[in-house]
Protein backbone atom coordinates (compact mmCIF):
# COMPACT_ATOMS: atom_id res chain seq x y z
CA UNK A 1 0.00 0.00 0.00
CA UNK A 2 0.72 3.24 -0.61
CA UNK A 3 0.37 6.04 1.48
CA UNK A 4 0.87 9.66 2.01
CA UNK A 5 1.39 11.49 5.34
CA UNK A 6 0.94 15.14 6.01
CA UNK A 7 2.40 16.91 9.06
CA UNK A 8 1.17 20.73 10.00
CA UNK A 9 0.50 20.71 13.99
CA UNK A 10 3.45 23.55 14.27
CA UNK A 11 6.58 24.67 13.17
CA UNK A 12 7.42 21.76 11.01
CA UNK A 13 5.56 21.30 7.53
CA UNK A 14 5.97 18.03 6.23
CA UNK A 15 5.02 15.63 3.30
CA UNK A 16 6.16 11.90 3.02
CA UNK A 17 5.27 9.41 0.52
CA UNK A 18 5.32 5.68 1.23
CA UNK A 19 4.95 1.95 0.61
CA UNK A 20 4.51 -0.46 3.44
CA UNK A 21 3.27 -4.10 3.80
CA UNK A 22 2.79 -6.26 6.80
CA UNK A 23 0.63 -6.02 10.17
CA UNK A 24 2.05 -4.40 13.38
CA UNK A 25 4.79 -7.06 13.30
CA UNK A 26 7.59 -9.07 11.97
CA UNK A 27 6.29 -9.08 8.94
CA UNK A 28 5.76 -5.12 8.36
CA UNK A 29 7.85 -3.09 5.94
CA UNK A 30 8.23 0.23 4.60
CA UNK A 31 9.94 1.94 1.63
CA UNK A 32 10.29 6.30 1.99
CA UNK A 33 9.65 6.90 -1.94
CA UNK A 34 9.40 10.88 -1.17
CA UNK A 35 10.58 12.84 1.60
CA UNK A 36 9.88 16.82 2.34
CA UNK A 37 10.24 19.01 5.37
CA UNK A 38 10.22 22.63 5.65
CA UNK A 39 11.17 23.83 9.42
CA UNK A 40 9.28 27.14 10.54
CA UNK A 41 12.48 27.41 12.85
CA UNK A 42 14.29 31.07 11.25
CA UNK A 43 10.62 32.47 10.51
CA UNK A 44 9.76 32.10 14.81
CA UNK A 45 13.03 32.37 16.33
CA UNK A 46 12.74 36.15 16.15
CA UNK A 47 9.57 36.20 18.37
CA UNK A 48 11.30 33.46 20.69
CA UNK A 49 8.20 30.93 20.70
CA UNK A 50 5.71 29.80 17.35
CA UNK A 51 3.15 31.99 16.56
CA UNK A 52 -0.26 30.05 15.66
CA UNK A 53 -0.96 32.55 12.76
CA UNK A 54 2.30 32.44 11.30
CA UNK A 55 2.64 28.81 11.18
CA UNK A 56 -0.38 28.77 9.72
CA UNK A 57 0.20 30.75 6.95
CA UNK A 58 3.66 29.89 6.29
CA UNK A 59 1.66 26.03 6.00
CA UNK A 60 0.02 27.27 3.65
CA UNK A 61 2.54 28.34 1.06
CA UNK A 62 4.65 25.55 2.01
CA UNK A 63 2.38 22.34 1.54
CA UNK A 64 2.04 22.09 -2.32
CA UNK A 65 5.64 23.21 -3.23
CA UNK A 66 6.60 20.03 -1.08
CA UNK A 67 3.82 17.85 -1.90
CA UNK A 68 5.59 18.85 -5.73
CA UNK A 69 9.47 17.59 -4.19
CA UNK A 70 7.79 14.86 -3.03
CA UNK A 71 6.36 13.98 -5.97
CA UNK A 72 9.63 14.40 -8.40
CA UNK A 73 11.67 12.37 -5.70
CA UNK A 74 8.76 9.84 -6.03
CA UNK A 75 9.20 9.87 -10.14
CA UNK A 76 5.21 10.27 -9.78
CA UNK A 77 3.66 10.99 -13.79
CA UNK A 78 3.56 14.22 -14.85
CA UNK A 79 0.35 15.12 -16.88
CA UNK A 80 -3.20 16.50 -15.42
CA UNK A 81 -5.76 15.32 -12.87
CA UNK A 82 -9.16 15.79 -14.94
CA UNK A 83 -12.76 15.76 -13.71
CA UNK A 84 -12.01 17.42 -10.41
CA UNK A 85 -15.07 19.29 -9.04
CA UNK A 86 -13.40 22.74 -8.62
CA UNK A 87 -16.07 24.47 -7.03
CA UNK A 88 -16.00 21.67 -4.34
CA UNK A 89 -12.81 22.17 -4.12
CA UNK A 90 -12.69 25.88 -3.38
CA UNK A 91 -15.51 24.93 -0.70
CA UNK A 92 -12.89 22.86 1.00
CA UNK A 93 -10.21 25.17 1.22
CA UNK A 94 -12.25 28.41 0.92
CA UNK A 95 -10.35 29.34 3.85
CA UNK A 96 -6.76 28.76 2.38
CA UNK A 97 -7.41 30.59 -0.74
CA UNK A 98 -3.53 30.72 -1.36
CA UNK A 99 -3.77 27.34 -1.13
CA UNK A 100 -6.30 26.46 -3.20
CA UNK A 101 -4.60 28.12 -6.39
CA UNK A 102 -1.49 26.50 -5.45
CA UNK A 103 -3.15 23.15 -5.49
CA UNK A 104 -5.40 23.73 -8.62
CA UNK A 105 -1.57 24.69 -10.66
CA UNK A 106 -0.67 21.39 -9.11
CA UNK A 107 -3.44 19.13 -9.92
CA UNK A 108 -3.09 20.55 -13.98
CA UNK A 109 0.24 19.63 -14.17
CA UNK A 110 -0.02 16.26 -12.12
CA UNK A 111 -1.47 12.80 -13.00
CA UNK A 112 -3.62 11.87 -10.20
CA UNK A 113 -1.14 9.47 -8.44
CA UNK A 114 -0.64 5.62 -7.39
CA UNK A 115 -1.89 6.15 -3.79
CA UNK A 116 -4.52 3.91 -1.48
CA UNK A 117 -4.34 6.60 1.95
CA UNK A 118 -3.76 9.76 2.77
CA UNK A 119 -2.90 10.14 6.41
CA UNK A 120 -2.86 13.42 8.22
CA UNK A 121 -2.40 15.11 11.70
CA UNK A 122 -5.06 16.09 13.04
CA UNK A 123 -4.46 16.71 16.53
CA UNK A 124 -2.77 17.94 18.84
CA UNK A 125 -1.43 21.30 18.13
CA UNK A 126 -1.70 24.36 17.28
CA UNK A 127 -5.69 24.73 15.81
CA UNK A 128 -4.97 27.13 13.21
CA UNK A 129 -1.95 25.12 11.99
CA UNK A 130 -3.47 21.68 12.14
CA UNK A 131 -6.62 22.90 10.01
CA UNK A 132 -4.51 23.70 7.27
CA UNK A 133 -3.03 20.08 6.64
CA UNK A 134 -6.60 18.88 7.45
CA UNK A 135 -8.22 20.75 4.84
CA UNK A 136 -5.31 19.96 2.32
CA UNK A 137 -5.82 16.14 3.41
CA UNK A 138 -9.93 16.92 2.45
CA UNK A 139 -8.75 18.80 -0.45
CA UNK A 140 -6.76 15.87 -2.19
CA UNK A 141 -8.81 13.24 -0.92
CA UNK A 142 -11.54 14.81 -3.08
CA UNK A 143 -9.24 15.37 -5.92
CA UNK A 144 -7.40 11.96 -6.04
CA UNK A 145 -10.54 10.08 -4.73
CA UNK A 146 -8.49 8.69 -2.31
CA UNK A 147 -9.36 7.73 1.68
CA UNK A 148 -8.22 9.73 4.78
CA UNK A 149 -6.66 8.33 7.79
CA UNK A 150 -6.64 10.69 10.70
CA UNK A 151 -3.76 10.15 12.71
CA UNK A 152 -2.81 11.79 16.47
CA UNK A 153 0.42 13.32 16.81
CA UNK A 154 1.83 11.34 20.09
CA UNK A 155 0.86 8.04 18.40
CA UNK A 156 3.66 9.38 15.44
CA UNK A 157 5.88 10.21 17.67
CA UNK A 158 5.45 6.59 19.36
CA UNK A 159 5.30 5.32 16.08
CA UNK A 160 8.53 6.56 15.00
CA UNK A 161 10.42 4.78 18.29
CA UNK A 162 9.52 1.42 16.90
CA UNK A 163 11.48 1.38 13.28
CA UNK A 164 14.36 0.17 12.73
CA UNK A 165 16.09 1.48 9.33
CA UNK A 166 16.98 -1.76 7.87
CA UNK A 167 18.83 -0.59 4.26
CA UNK A 168 19.54 3.37 3.28
CA UNK A 169 21.58 5.62 5.97
CA UNK A 170 19.48 7.47 7.97
CA UNK A 171 20.45 11.33 7.44
CA UNK A 172 19.92 14.29 9.72
CA UNK A 173 18.70 16.52 6.63
CA UNK A 174 15.24 14.43 6.37
CA UNK A 175 15.54 15.13 1.82
CA UNK A 176 18.20 12.74 2.19
CA UNK A 177 16.46 9.48 3.65
CA UNK A 178 15.00 8.76 0.29
CA UNK A 179 14.52 5.34 -0.82
CA UNK A 180 15.15 4.27 3.20
CA UNK A 181 13.60 1.43 4.23
CA UNK A 182 12.57 -0.48 7.31
CA UNK A 183 10.60 -2.45 9.38
CA UNK A 184 9.83 -2.85 13.29
CA UNK A 185 12.03 -3.74 16.18
CA UNK A 186 11.02 -6.86 17.58
CA UNK A 187 9.71 -5.87 21.25
CA UNK A 188 7.59 -7.17 23.89
CA UNK A 189 4.55 -5.23 25.29
CA UNK A 190 3.29 -4.05 27.46
CA UNK A 191 5.35 -1.33 26.63
CA UNK A 192 5.61 2.60 28.08
CA UNK A 193 5.80 5.07 25.88
CA UNK A 194 7.27 8.29 27.09
CA UNK A 195 6.53 11.58 24.90
CA UNK A 196 8.85 14.34 25.71
CA UNK A 197 8.58 17.44 23.39
CA UNK A 198 7.93 20.64 23.23
CA UNK A 199 4.32 20.86 23.84
CA UNK A 200 4.05 17.06 25.79
CA UNK A 201 5.34 15.53 28.24
CA UNK A 202 3.26 11.88 29.63
CA UNK A 203 3.50 8.71 30.05
CA UNK A 204 1.38 5.82 28.08
CA UNK A 205 0.76 2.65 28.79
CA UNK A 206 0.86 0.26 25.68
CA UNK A 207 -0.63 -2.87 25.85
CA UNK A 208 -0.47 -3.46 22.41
CA UNK A 209 -0.63 -1.49 19.08
CA UNK A 210 -2.34 0.87 18.96
CA UNK A 211 -4.14 0.72 22.13
CA UNK A 212 -2.79 3.64 24.53
CA UNK A 213 -3.44 4.81 27.84
CA UNK A 214 -1.95 7.94 29.59
CA UNK A 215 -1.11 7.34 33.21
CA UNK A 216 0.60 10.22 33.97
CA UNK A 217 1.53 13.87 32.47
CA UNK A 218 2.87 17.42 33.31
CA UNK A 219 0.73 19.52 35.17
CA UNK A 220 2.01 22.51 33.52
CA UNK A 221 4.93 23.34 31.01
CA UNK A 222 5.80 20.22 28.89
CA UNK A 223 9.92 19.77 29.06
CA UNK A 224 10.64 21.31 25.67
CA UNK A 225 9.00 24.19 27.06
CA UNK A 226 10.95 24.63 30.18
CA UNK A 227 14.15 24.05 28.20
CA UNK A 228 13.16 26.77 25.53
CA UNK A 229 12.21 29.10 28.41
CA UNK A 230 14.93 28.79 30.29
CA UNK A 231 17.49 29.14 26.80
CA UNK A 232 15.35 32.28 26.57
CA UNK A 233 15.96 33.81 29.85
CA UNK A 234 19.64 33.16 29.56
CA UNK A 235 19.40 34.87 26.06
CA UNK A 236 20.09 32.02 23.77
CA UNK A 237 18.36 31.21 20.64
CA UNK A 238 14.87 29.58 20.17
CA UNK A 239 15.12 26.39 20.36
CA UNK A 240 16.29 26.49 23.49
CA UNK A 241 16.67 22.86 23.76
CA UNK A 242 19.77 22.28 21.40
CA UNK A 243 21.10 25.01 22.64
CA UNK A 244 21.36 23.91 26.62
CA UNK A 245 22.32 20.85 25.67
CA UNK A 246 25.05 22.51 23.74
CA UNK A 247 26.27 24.67 26.66
CA UNK A 248 25.80 21.08 29.08
CA UNK A 249 28.20 18.91 27.03
CA UNK A 250 30.33 21.28 27.07
CA UNK A 251 30.58 21.87 30.66
CA UNK A 252 31.09 17.73 30.88
CA UNK A 253 33.58 18.25 28.43
CA UNK A 254 35.24 21.15 30.33
CA UNK A 255 34.62 18.64 33.93
CA UNK A 256 36.32 15.84 32.14
CA UNK A 257 39.18 17.37 30.28
CA UNK A 258 40.55 19.57 32.89
CA UNK A 259 39.39 18.25 35.98
CA UNK A 260 40.90 19.87 38.82
CA UNK A 261 40.52 23.08 37.32
CA UNK A 262 37.30 23.04 35.71
CA UNK A 263 35.62 21.64 38.68
CA UNK A 264 36.81 24.36 40.75
CA UNK A 265 35.81 26.56 38.47
CA UNK A 266 32.22 25.21 38.10
CA UNK A 267 31.92 24.98 41.94
CA UNK A 268 32.99 28.06 42.02
CA UNK A 269 30.68 29.77 39.21
CA UNK A 270 27.68 27.40 41.05
CA UNK A 271 28.39 28.30 44.50
CA UNK A 272 28.01 31.93 42.81
CA UNK A 273 24.57 31.29 41.44
CA UNK A 274 23.93 29.00 44.32
CA UNK A 275 23.33 26.32 42.46
CA UNK A 276 25.81 23.35 43.30
CA UNK A 277 23.29 20.52 42.34
CA UNK A 278 20.44 23.28 43.69
CA UNK A 279 17.84 23.50 41.31
CA UNK A 280 14.56 21.24 42.46
CA UNK A 281 13.80 17.85 41.05
CA UNK A 282 9.56 18.69 40.82
CA UNK A 283 7.58 15.79 41.92
CA UNK A 284 10.66 13.18 41.58
CA UNK A 285 9.31 11.45 44.88
CA UNK A 286 5.42 11.53 44.75
CA UNK A 287 3.74 8.82 43.73
CA UNK A 288 2.33 9.31 40.44
CA UNK A 289 3.31 9.51 36.88
CA UNK A 290 2.87 13.13 36.37
CA UNK A 291 5.37 15.99 36.15
CA UNK A 292 5.83 19.60 36.90
CA UNK A 293 8.43 21.66 35.20
CA UNK A 294 6.98 25.49 35.81
CA UNK A 295 8.93 25.50 39.46
CA UNK A 296 12.11 24.48 37.49
CA UNK A 297 11.88 27.09 35.15
CA UNK A 298 10.89 29.59 38.15
CA UNK A 299 13.96 28.33 40.43
CA UNK A 300 16.64 29.29 37.80
CA UNK A 301 14.40 32.48 37.29
CA UNK A 302 15.15 32.99 40.61
CA UNK A 303 18.86 32.55 40.41
CA UNK A 304 19.36 34.52 37.36
CA UNK A 305 17.49 37.69 37.83
CA UNK A 306 19.38 40.87 38.03
CA UNK A 307 22.15 39.69 37.36
CA UNK A 308 24.73 39.03 34.05
CA UNK A 309 25.88 35.19 33.66
CA UNK A 310 29.11 34.88 32.82
CA UNK A 311 30.17 32.26 30.24
CA UNK A 312 31.44 29.91 32.69
CA UNK A 313 27.67 30.44 34.97
CA UNK A 314 25.99 29.48 32.04
CA UNK A 315 27.91 26.17 31.12
CA UNK A 316 26.85 25.20 35.02
CA UNK A 317 23.24 26.07 35.12
CA UNK A 318 22.77 24.51 31.88
CA UNK A 319 24.36 21.62 32.49
CA UNK A 320 22.11 21.47 36.21
CA UNK A 321 19.37 22.43 34.65
CA UNK A 322 19.66 19.28 32.17
CA UNK A 323 20.40 17.01 34.73
CA UNK A 324 17.65 18.49 36.85
CA UNK A 325 14.87 17.64 34.11
CA UNK A 326 16.77 14.35 33.02
CA UNK A 327 16.51 12.79 36.93
CA UNK A 328 12.76 13.62 37.50
CA UNK A 329 12.63 12.01 33.64
CA UNK A 330 14.49 9.01 34.29
CA UNK A 331 13.09 8.19 37.70
CA UNK A 332 9.01 8.37 36.62
CA UNK A 333 9.84 6.28 33.40
CA UNK A 334 11.57 3.37 35.86
CA UNK A 335 8.83 4.05 38.08
CA UNK A 336 6.33 3.26 35.27
CA UNK A 337 8.15 0.68 33.93
CA UNK A 338 8.01 -0.69 37.65
CA UNK A 339 4.50 -0.41 38.29
CA UNK A 340 2.85 -2.02 35.01
CA UNK A 341 5.38 -4.72 34.37
CA UNK A 342 6.73 -2.81 30.99
CA UNK A 343 9.19 -5.06 28.94
CA UNK A 344 10.06 -2.03 26.47
CA UNK A 345 9.94 1.39 26.64
CA UNK A 346 9.62 3.59 23.58
CA UNK A 347 10.50 7.15 23.36
CA UNK A 348 9.14 10.01 21.29
CA UNK A 349 9.10 13.53 20.72
CA UNK A 350 11.84 16.54 20.03
CA UNK A 351 13.24 16.19 23.14
CA UNK A 352 14.12 12.24 22.49
CA UNK A 353 17.17 14.53 20.59
CA UNK A 354 18.31 14.74 24.07
CA UNK A 355 21.73 12.94 24.40
CA UNK A 356 21.94 13.20 28.05
CA UNK A 357 18.56 12.08 28.54
CA UNK A 358 18.97 9.34 26.82
CA UNK A 359 22.04 7.59 28.16
CA UNK A 360 20.65 8.39 31.49
CA UNK A 361 18.07 6.32 30.54
CA UNK A 362 19.88 3.99 28.66
CA UNK A 363 21.77 3.38 31.62
CA UNK A 364 18.97 2.77 33.85
CA UNK A 365 16.99 0.42 31.51
CA UNK A 366 20.09 -1.52 30.62
CA UNK A 367 19.95 -2.29 34.83
CA UNK A 368 16.59 -3.59 34.93
CA UNK A 369 17.03 -5.68 31.87
CA UNK A 370 14.33 -3.61 29.57
CA UNK A 371 14.54 -2.66 26.59
CA UNK A 372 14.95 0.94 25.00
CA UNK A 373 14.09 1.95 21.60
CA UNK A 374 14.11 5.55 20.40
CA UNK A 375 13.22 7.05 16.98
CA UNK A 376 16.59 6.93 14.14
CA UNK A 377 18.65 9.92 14.05
CA UNK A 378 17.29 13.15 12.21
CA UNK A 379 13.47 11.79 13.37
CA UNK A 380 13.11 12.79 16.76
CA UNK A 381 11.28 15.95 16.12
CA UNK A 382 8.16 16.42 13.57
CA UNK A 383 8.14 14.61 10.51
CA UNK A 384 5.80 13.17 7.74
CA UNK A 385 7.07 10.08 8.14
CA UNK A 386 6.00 8.94 11.39
CA UNK A 387 2.47 10.61 10.11
CA UNK A 388 2.52 8.27 7.18
CA UNK A 389 3.90 5.05 9.77
CA UNK A 390 1.32 5.37 12.13
CA UNK A 391 -1.45 6.00 9.25
CA UNK A 392 -0.54 2.72 7.81
CA UNK A 393 -1.51 0.95 10.66
CA UNK A 394 -4.95 1.94 10.72
CA UNK A 395 -5.14 2.26 6.67
CA UNK A 396 -4.43 -1.58 6.70
CA UNK A 397 -7.67 -1.85 8.61
CA UNK A 398 -9.80 0.27 6.70
CA UNK A 399 -10.02 2.73 9.57
CA UNK A 400 -10.97 5.35 7.59
CA UNK A 401 -13.08 8.88 8.33
CA UNK A 402 -15.56 11.05 6.20
CA UNK A 403 -13.90 13.95 5.59
CA UNK A 404 -16.95 16.19 6.04
CA UNK A 405 -16.86 15.39 9.89
CA UNK A 406 -12.74 15.34 10.08
CA UNK A 407 -12.16 18.08 11.82
CA UNK A 408 -8.85 19.48 13.61
CA UNK A 409 -8.29 18.82 17.69
CA UNK A 410 -5.61 20.54 19.15
CA UNK A 411 -6.75 18.89 22.52
CA UNK A 412 -6.81 15.31 20.50
CA UNK A 413 -5.56 12.86 23.36
CA UNK A 414 -3.99 9.60 22.98
CA UNK A 415 -6.05 6.63 23.49
CA UNK A 416 -9.58 8.58 22.59
CA UNK A 417 -10.23 6.70 19.22
CA UNK A 418 -7.75 3.91 19.92
CA UNK A 419 -9.13 1.38 22.64
O1 LIG B 1 8.35 17.09 18.85
P1 LIG B 1 8.79 18.49 18.52
O2 LIG B 1 9.53 18.70 17.22
O3 LIG B 1 7.57 19.45 18.48
C1 LIG B 1 6.49 19.32 19.35
O4 LIG B 1 5.58 18.51 19.02
O5 LIG B 1 6.55 19.99 20.41
O6 LIG B 1 9.67 19.01 19.76
C2 LIG B 1 10.28 20.28 19.79
C3 LIG B 1 10.94 20.50 21.15
C4 LIG B 1 11.43 21.92 21.39
O7 LIG B 1 10.96 22.35 22.66
C5 LIG B 1 12.95 21.79 21.40
O8 LIG B 1 13.61 22.74 22.22
C6 LIG B 1 13.13 20.39 21.93
O9 LIG B 1 12.09 19.65 21.29
N1 LIG B 1 14.43 19.81 21.61
C7 LIG B 1 15.36 19.51 22.56
C8 LIG B 1 16.50 19.02 21.87
N2 LIG B 1 16.22 19.05 20.52
C9 LIG B 1 14.94 19.52 20.39
N3 LIG B 1 15.33 19.60 23.90
C10 LIG B 1 16.42 19.21 24.60
N4 LIG B 1 17.53 18.74 24.02
C11 LIG B 1 17.62 18.63 22.66
N5 LIG B 1 18.74 18.17 22.11
ZN1 LIG C 1 5.94 16.58 18.00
Amino acid sequence: MKIIGIETSCDETAVCLIEASGTFGADFRFKVLGNALLSQIAVHAPYGGVFPNLARREHTRNLVPLLDQVFEQAHSPRGLTSGVNLSRLSKILEREPELFERLQLFLDTHARPDIDAIAVTHGPGLEPALWVGVNFAKALSLAWDVPIVPVNHLEGHIAMAAMEIRQGEQHSNILENVGMSGALYSFEFPAIALLISGGHTELDLVERWPAFKTIGETRDDAVGEAFDKVARMMGLPYPGGPEISRLAARARIIADQTQIVADRNLRKSASNLRTSASLPRPMIHDLNFDFSFSGLKTAVLRLITDRTLTEEEKLALAREFEEAAADVIVHKTIRAVEEYGAQTVLVGGGVSANAHIKSHLKKALDEIGIALLYPPAGFETDNALMIALAGYFHAANKEFTDPATLHANGNLRLGLFNI
